[in-house]
């Protein structure tokens, strides 16, 4: 089999073969922090339309805007006038209009998969794009997901709607495959092409193909799975992995805290043993890590195990707001504050450093709890997204003057956004005052606490 840049070709099953050997148009749906850097790559070799449903968003991508700043805006102005130019032949065009999709024989799906208020997954969007892709599914098409499942989510719930609203027959007249994303947003080392990327398809040649489209972005090669199933099973378990060893470190905190010791200065002494493994215990929120687990633990249960580790981490890493709430509002009553006339400055509300994403931040949760004892709580983060902040969690930010302007009787970094570091922090408090670090990055000298 061979991938060229505008065409391709394929031996053995002749729909597969004719698709194949069309020339290739991809349609990449949900242009997201994983659509939109995953569209920019296949656009270097190939016509990519990069579909969103959110109008202001594809607005914004229209006029060369990133705002989730996965991307460089140079290169994302560069591939439209690339689209443009060549008549579509190659490069990327932003669009919400489904007539653009309609030729495309490359579908590949990245909307969100949330979860819904009980913790269950909701599959709404994934549902939605599945159908709106029936509607302009042809003979001889391929879709791939790269969205988080849990194993046997493609097969089960997507592909039916695919066939459904298309009337075509799965691995007869249309084929699938699933390729998990495992880009890690605001990093700029370990980026799409710099990751291995694991794919499958839904039939041996198909996965071969899917194999080959990869291999033409991902510089770090691919490795290819035996089945879906595989595939969107490796996908869901590294981020379990993670939140269950974020959670036991954060299960550490929580105990050293009542032993009076710091947990960070055990971490050190420990992590000297050449097999410890280096977490760091902190907040676990976002679209990924905090959600996930849930995905897999939903179909432990479909089929009759009940996923203690998992969902036992998960219960921790969703305790530790409150600890560091209450840790702070026991640090002021220890120094005289009087803690109903207190003002504390959150520094950061991003989910994670050097990143506009609020997401699932656990930051919202720290903010209602201080508030609940009383306290005037602001909340600084230049990084993200005001209006989004307000909708979302009702949080007004405050701006750089304020910040300035006022003395604090508490102070909690809460992201560990590079700027912050260069703050002068203890020109921002009172005295007394508390200053507690929730991610360990500030001067040890400066600071009360941390966790
Ligand atoms: N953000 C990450 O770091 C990351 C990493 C790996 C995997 N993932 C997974 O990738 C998927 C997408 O995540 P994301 O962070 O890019 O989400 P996102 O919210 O940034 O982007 C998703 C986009 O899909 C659009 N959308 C929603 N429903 C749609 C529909 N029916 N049709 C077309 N567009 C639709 C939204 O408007 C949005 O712009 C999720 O399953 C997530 O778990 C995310």
């Amino acid at each position: 089999m061979t991938l060229t840049d505008d065409t391709v070709s394929l031996g053995t099953n002749n729909n597969v073969k004719k698709t194949m050997e069309k020339e290739l148009k991809i349609a990449v749906i949900g242009q997201g922090y994983v659509g939109l850097p995953l569209a920019l790559a296949f656009a270097q070799h190939f016509p990519v339309v990069g579909f969103d449903i959110k109008e202001s968003r594809v607005a914004e991508l229209q006029r060369g805007i990133d705002l989730t700043k996965e991307v460089d805006e140079s290169q994302l102005n560069v591939s439209i006038l690339t689209y443009n130019n060549s008549g579509g032949v190659k490069g990327y065009k932003p669009s919400t209009s489904i007539s653009d999709i309609a030729d495309a024989n490359v579908y590949i799906i990245t909307v969100p998969t949330p979860i819904n208020q009980f913790n269950a997954p909701d599959l709404t969007p994934l549902k939605s794009s599945s159908k709106l892709v029936g509607t302009v599914l042809k003979q001889g098409d391929v879709v791939i997901y790269e969205s988080t499942v849990y194993p046997g989510c493609t097969e089960e719930e997507c592909i039916p709607v695919l066939e459904e609203t298309s009337k075509l027959v799965f691995n007869r007249d249309f084929y699938a495959g699933y390729s998990p994303e495992r880009i890690n947003p605001g990093d700029k080392v370990n980026t799409l092409e710099t990751i291995v990327k694991v794919t499958s398809g839904s039939t041996p040649e198909v996965a071969d193909y899917i194999d080959d489209l990869y291999r033409t972005i991902i510089k770090a090669g691919t490795h290819k799975a035996p089945s879906l199933k595989v595939a969107e099973a490796a996908k869901v378990i590294e981020n379990a992995q993670r939140d269950v060893n974020i959670s036991f470190v954060n299960e550490l905190a929580l105990i050293f805290d009542r032993l009076g010791i710091d947990t960070q200065d055990v971490l050190e002494a420990a992590g000297t043993k050449f097999n410890f493994l280096k977490y760091k215990p902190g907040l676990v929120g976002g679209h990924c890590i905090s959600v996930d687990p849930y995905y897999l633990a939903h179909k432990a249960i479909q089929v009759g195990y009940y996923p203690d580790v998992i969902l036992s981490g998960r219960r921790v890493n969703d305790e530790i707001p409150v600890f560091i709430a209450s840790k702070v509002v026991k640090l002021m009553i220890q120094k005289g504050i009087d803690v109903s006339r207190s003002r504390v400055l959150l520094l950061g509300v991003a989910f994670k450093e050097n990143c506009p994403d609020t997401r699932n931040t656990k930051v919202a949760k720290i903010y209602e709890e201080l508030v609940s004892y009383g306290i005037e709580v602001d909340v600084y983060d230049p990084w993200v997204n005001v209006e989004e902040v307000r909708e979302e969690y009702g949080i007004e930010l405050i701006k750089e003057d304020k910040l300035l302007n006022t003395r604090y009787e508490g102070v909690v970094l809460t992201t560990a956004h590079t700027d912050f570091r260069k703050l002068n922090i203890e020109n921002m408090v009172s005295s007394p005052a508390v200053i507690y670090d929730a991610k360990a990055a500030l001067d040890r000298k400066i600071i009360d606490s941390r966790l």
